[in-house]
């Protein structure tokens, strides 16, 4: 039983995470629908059986509440759509047991960005052949961790990291991550990730000289991608970097895309089958029939609209009297979980208990007292007018990037608490 204090909370977690560990007996690979889901009547709204859940029972505030049959809805959907791509699921994305324990049910791998991420997968009975280490940036003492625990797939895209993976992680498969444009995505991941596909050229041959198996190319066209194209123009270049390897004799085999599948938060988006699509036609497009192993690394398109937060209003204010605009203070802010917010870059939707009735514009912001700490002021928000102080306010489709943006306790708060059902 649910109870409010939050050492319950963490015991009701491990229950439900036992639970769901003891299903965990045979992978399946052609996943089926999830019996009996009920979804929400339009995509990235509330999903039911999240609704009956705050309905019943007291959260503690701000909290974010998971609904795992969800997180297995979307999976199945993406397998379905691409049939041919293997998923690594971004654990970075939500890193939640119970969402690990459940899609490794279905069968999916795991992308991994550090040893706590890999020991997690570990913990939950994930096979360290299931894991792709897929950051470029890792410490020589980690990649040795990864290895002594199995994992045997790491991502470069520098020389020096190259080196480190020869000396630590000997023989292991390794694929180099390419620059590619981001436009067109709300939270892009440009620049700091990625080589000039010249420079990618060099290093998968160094890689073979070095007794690594050079496996194949990454790119990721950026988080919440808008624009389907950017896949035709990276899988373009990677088909490239694959003709001039063959070329130097070096035979590449696998191409990973990332992650930049969306959720739905203000703006409507296409659909996984109408991206699913356009991966397709870039892959025939630009290998032809040669088609090579496929990876994608989905994270907020598989937990995003799983999710909603529900938070309090702690104050609403104005800064003169003459201003129309109200000010509204959540118990929820940048750094207690919507790190997203930051330029304004995710547009999350709130649901009050007031709407339907008249609105007014507003500037939505965070309880720290930090400046920093506001959610929106440029983008146009309206609320409801009777919104009071002491309301609670449902934030839907923060499911992905939200505890873990969160802050163990700047000014004292408690980092966001999580509830998976
Ligand atoms: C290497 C890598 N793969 C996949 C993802 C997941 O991307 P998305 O959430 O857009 O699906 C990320 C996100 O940062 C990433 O860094």
């Amino acid at each position: 039983m649910f109870a409010t204090d939050l050492g319950s909370n963490a015991r009701f977690r491990r229950h439900l995470s036992k639970q769901i560990q003891a299903k965990q007996t045979q992978i399946s690979l052609v996943p089926e629908p999830c019996e009996g889901l009920r979804l929400p009547a339009e995509q990235g709204g509330l999903p039911p059986r999240i609704a009956d859940f705050i309905a019943t029972h007291e959260l503690p505030s701000p909290c974010l509440v998971i609904d795992v049959d969800v997180v297995e809805h979307n999976y199945v959907t993406m397998t379905r759509a691409l049939p041919l791509s293997t998923v690594y699921y971004a654990v970075k994305a939500n890193p939640c047991e119970e969402v690990i324990a459940r899609l490794a049910q279905l069968g999916a791998n795991f992308d991994v960005a550090s040893p706590g991420e890999i020991a997690l997968c570990l913990k939950l009975g994930v096979s360290p052949a299931r894991l792709s280490y897929g950051n470029t940036i890792k410490k020589q003492a980690d990649i040795a961790f990864a290895y002594t625990q199995g994992v045997r797939m790491f991502a470069f895209d520098s020389e020096n990291e190259l080196v480190k993976i020869a000396n630590s992680a000997p023989g292991s498969k390794v694929y180099c991550r390419i620059l590619v444009e981001s436009e067109g995505a709300e939270w892009p991941l440009s620049r700091k990730f990625g080589c000039a596909p010249e420079m990618a050229l060099e290093l998968l041959v160094k890689a073979q000289t070095l007794g690594l198996d050079p496996y194949g190319v990454s790119f990721h066209v950026g988080s919440q991608q808008t624009n389907l194209s950017q896949w035709d123009s990276a899988i373009g270049r990677v088909a490239a970097l694959f003709a001039s390897t063959s070329e130097l004799g070096v035979e590449l085999r696998m191409l990973n895309m990332g992650g930049g599948f969306p959720s739905r938060y203000r703006a409507n988006v296409r659909s996984v089958e109408e991206y699913a699509t356009a991966v397709k036609q870039a892959m025939v497009r630009h290998f032809g029939a040669k088609l090579p192993e496929m990876i994608m690394e989905p994270g907020r398109s598989l937990v995003g609209d799983a999710g909603v937060i529900q938070a309090e209003v702690v104050l609403i204010s104005k800064k003169s009297a003459d201003e129309d605009k109200r000010w509204v203070y959540l118990d929820i802010g940048k750094f207690s979980g919507l790190a997203e917010t930051m330029d304004e870059a995710i547009k999350y939707r709130i649901l009050t208990p007031h709407d339907g009735g008249p609105t007014g514009p507003v500037v939505l912001a965070g309880p720290t007292c930090d400046s920093a700490d506001i959610l929106y002021e440029k983008t146009h928000y309206e609320l409801p007018l009777d919104l009071k102080i002491g309301d609670k306010v449902l934030i839907l489709a923060t499911g992905a990037y939200t505890t873990t943006y969160s802050a163990v306790s700047f000014n004292g708060f408690e980092p966001l608490e999580a509830v998976c059902i």
